[in-house]
């Protein structure tokens, strides 16, 4: 199975999300079977590490995002992945508009997709650090959801 989570930048929200995921299948003995990966919609960052201070939060929990890279998502990536999840309504309509009629994989909003308290993951770039702390537990919580959907679907 092929998991790829999309953000605006892949420096904040959705590097976080693929290093949880990875972390989380780990410990659920499925790291083998799942391949997890990030994109962005924009090609500000592509080839950058992730924002320093998402690392440095992420790093605080347990999460190492140092080895990840921006990229941006293309129309070839519709047809590598099972499960696109967006972490906003903005990420979401954009990836709707370039989805190829075609594509086999589903696409969805993730913290929507596995009832969280929050539809949207807010975009932490511009405020202070509590917002990171918010990606993190936002996504840890919804990544339990989702592992529990991968353990189904495997
Ligand atoms: P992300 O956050 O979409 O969670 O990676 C952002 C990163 C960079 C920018 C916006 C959002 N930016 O405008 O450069």
């Amino acid at each position: 199975m092929r998991v790829l989570f999309v953000c605006l930048g892949n420096i904040c929200r959705s590097p976080t999300a693929e290093g949880v995921l990875r972390h989380q299948l780990q410990a659920a003995g499925l790291a083998e079977q799942v391949h997890v990966a990030s994109a962005g919609t924009g090609d500000w960052h592509v080839g950058k590490a992730p924002d320093s201070r998402t690392c440095k939060a992420a790093m605080v929990r347990g999460y190492d995002l140092s080895q990840q890279r921006a990229q941006q998502v293309n129309v070839a990536h519709f047809a590598e992945y099972d499960l696109i999840l967006a972490m906003d309504e903005s990420n979401l309509s954009h990836l709707r508009a370039m989805r190829p009629q075609s594509a086999p994989g589903e696409l969805d909003l993730f913290l929507r997709r596995y009832g969280a308290k929050l539809d949207e993951v807010p975009d932490p770039y511009y405020g202070g650090a509590e917002g990171f702390e918010q990606v993190l537990d936002l996504i840890e919580e919804a990544c339990k959801a989702l592992v529990v959907e991968i353990k189904g679907r495997l």
